[in-house]
């Protein structure tokens, strides 16, 4: 069975580029299941990089912290689940991502928290740039200052 990428309903933040959840195309058969993403139909952006967290436990610091000047993602639980805070200077929301069925695709300019990962989640991001550190913001005040003045 094919189930086409569909956004979710869930309340968007992002100035720039509004976040935004989206159902992944799948195919479900007697032997499991298999997620498909491609660059220009799933997601907008060139996947230039791909990395992955996991490790993590309950007791672990959050992680993110940061937003970025330009880059775009997609993030999934590839396995079990955690939470992300979105805040693009004016609103924020929380979404809780836990299936490998569906991503939360990030714009520009959006204040990023992950936490409360269940025991042994892998957390994947698909990246539209390759590591730039000068592209994040690390500075909470000074990311609400540049995303407060966009116009
Ligand atoms: P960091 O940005 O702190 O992770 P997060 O904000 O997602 O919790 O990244 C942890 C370390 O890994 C930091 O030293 C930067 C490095 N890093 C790379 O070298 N390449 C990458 O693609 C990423 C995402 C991080």
């Amino acid at each position: 069975m094919a189930e086409n990428t569909a956004e979710l309903p869930a309340r968007r933040v992002g100035r720039i580029k509004p976040c935004r959840l989206i159902r992944l195309e799948q195919h479900i058969d007697p032997r499991g299941s298999l997620s498909v993403i491609e660059s220009g139909v799933t997601v907008d952006f060139p996947v230039r990089r791909v990395y992955y967290m996991h490790g993590q436990t309950q007791s672990s610091p959050p992680r993110g912290l940061h937003a970025h000047r330009t880059l775009e993602q997609l993030v999934i639980a590839v396995h079990g689940a955690f939470s992300i805070t979105l805040d693009d200077g004016f609103q924020h929301a929380t979404y809780r991502l836990d299936e490998p069925g569906a991503g939360l695709c990030i714009g520009p300019m959006v204040w990023r928290v992950l936490k409360d990962f269940d025991p042994d989640t892998v957390a994947l991001v698909l990246a539209s740039q390759h590591y730039e550190e000068s592209d994040y913001y690390r500075d909470y005040d000074t990311f609400l200052h540049d995303a407060r003045s966009l116009t």
